[in-house]
C-alpha cells in the first residue's frame, strides 16, 4: 500500500473562448497525466477572464463549456478537485490580502501586463494590473507542491513564490512555496498557417488553429492546408518551422519520437505526413468531443459536480485563508 501522501498540484485555465489543440497538448493533456500520480486541484479561472471585457451570455457559456471539457477529457471529480474559481470566495479575499504585500513596481514589470495593456489600451483596468496577485491567491490557498504552467505564465508563478516567501518571512510558515512543473511531454503548438507564431484562437485565419471540439472534417482540412517548406523531408530542421510543428503535434499525440517519425515517413511526401497528423489528431480528440456533447446537455448533472467541487475546494481554501488572516491580525 502507498503510505506516503501524494504531492499536490494546482492549475487553472481561463474560460476565454474555444480551447485549442495548443491548450490541449500544452496543458490539459498533462493535467490528465498528473491525475493518478498527484492530488490535483483544477479550476476554471473565471475571475481572471473579466480583466478583459466579456459579453455576459458568452462568458457564462464558456464557463460551462470549459468545465464540461475538463470532465470530457477524463478528469475525474472523485480523484481531483474540479471547480469554478468564483465559487470559492477565498480567492478574492486572499488576493486582497496579498495585494498589500505586493509592490507596484513588481506588477509593472510583468510582461503579460505590458502586452495586454498595449492590446487593450482602452481598458487598462486595475484588475488587469493585479491579475498576478489573484493568480498567487489561487495557487497559495491550496499549498501545492507543483504548478504546471506554460512559458507565458512562468513569470506569474515566480511572483507568487516571491509573495509567499515575503509573507512567510514576516509571519512564519503560512504558505508552501510551489515549484513549476515541467511536463514530460509538453508541446508548444504553433499556428498551422504561420508556424513562427503560437497557435491562438484569436487568430483571424481560421485555418491556423484547431479547436479541441472541431469536427473531423474541419480538422483534416486544416492539417491538409498546413504550411510546410520546399525540402519535402519529414525531419526536424532549423528553418523548418511548419514541419517541426507538425512533428511536435504528431509526437505529442502518438508518443513517437522525432527520429521514429522521420523513419516512418522516409521516402514519403508532406501530403502523406499531413494526412497522418490530421488523422491522429482526429482520433485523439474524437472521444473527448463525444463525451463533451453528452456532458454539456445535462446541466443538472454538471451543476451538481461543480457545486461539489467548490465545496471540496472551499474546505481547503478556508483553512489557509483563516491562517493568513489570523497572522495579519484580523479578529476571526
Ligand atoms: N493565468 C493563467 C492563464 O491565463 C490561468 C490561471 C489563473 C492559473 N490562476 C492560475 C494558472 C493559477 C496556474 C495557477 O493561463
Amino acid at each position: 500500500m502507498e503510505m506516503e501522501a501524494k504531492k499536490k498540484v494546482l492549475s487553472c485555465i481561463q474560460p476565454s473562448g474555444m480551447l485549442t489543440l495548443g491548450n490541449y497538448l500544452g496543458a490539459l493533456k498533462n493535467w490528465l497525466n498528473m491525475q493518478e500520480e498527484f492530488d490535483c486541484t483544477f479550476a476554471v479561472a473565471d475571475l481572471h477572464a473579466i480583466t478583459v471585457r466579456q459579453e455576459p451570455a458568452k462568458l457564462r457559456q464558456q464557463i460551462y463549456s470549459t468545465y464540461a471539457l475538463m470532465l470530457a477529457l477524463g478528469l475525474d471529480p472523485e480523484k481531483s478537485t474540479l471547480f469554478i474559481q468564483s465559487h470559492v470566495a477565498a480567492h478574492s479575499q486572499l488576493a486582497w490580502l496579498l495585494s498589500c504585500y505586493t509592490q507596484f513596481g513588481e506588477m509593472s514589470r510583468m510582461t503579460q501586463f505590458k502586452d495586454k495593456s498595449a492590446k487593450h489600451a482602452d481598458n487598462v483596468n486595475v484588475g488587469l494590473f493585479s491579475y498576478p496577485v489573484l493568480m498567487a491567491a489561487d495557487i497559495l490557498l491550496y499549498k501545492p507542491d507543483f504548478v504546471p504552467v506554460g512559458a507565458d505564465q512562468k513569470q506569474h508563478l515566480e511572483i507568487a513564490r516571491d509573495i509567499a516567501e515575503r509573507f512567510n518571512g514576516i509571519y512564519g510558515d503560512v504558505f508552501t512555496i510551489p515549484d513549476p512543473y515541467i511536463p514530460k511531454i509538453g508541446a508548444r503548438v504553433m499556428s498551422l498557417q504561420d508556424p513562427t507564431k503560437k497557435m491562438s484562437k484569436s487568430d483571424e485565419n481560421l485555418n491556423s488553429w484547431v479547436a479541441i471540439l472541431d469536427n473531423p472534417d474541419d480538422i483534416m482540412r486544416k492539417f491538409k492546408r498546413a504550411v510546410t517548406d520546399s525540402e519535402a523531408r519529414v525531419c526536424i530542421g532549423e528553418e523548418k518551422h511548419g514541419i517541426n510543428n507538425l512533428i511536435g503535434i504528431y509526437s505529442a499525440v502518438t508518443g513517437k519520437t522525432a527520429e521514429q517519425i522521420t523513419a516512418e515517413f522516409e521516402g514519403k511526401g508532406y501530403g502523406d505526413f499531413k494526412l497522418a497528423v490530421g488523422e491522429a489528431v482526429v482520433e485523439e480528440l474524437r472521444p473527448i468531443r463525444e463525451r463533451y456533447e453528452a456532458i454539456i446537455k445535462d446541466k443538472a448533472a454538471l451543476e451538481e459536480l461543480y457545486r461539489n467541487g467548490a465545496q471540496k475546494a472551499e474546505y481547503v481554501a478556508r483553512k489557509t485563508l483563516s491562517k493568513a488572516m489570523k497572522k495579519v491580525g484580523f479578529v476571526l
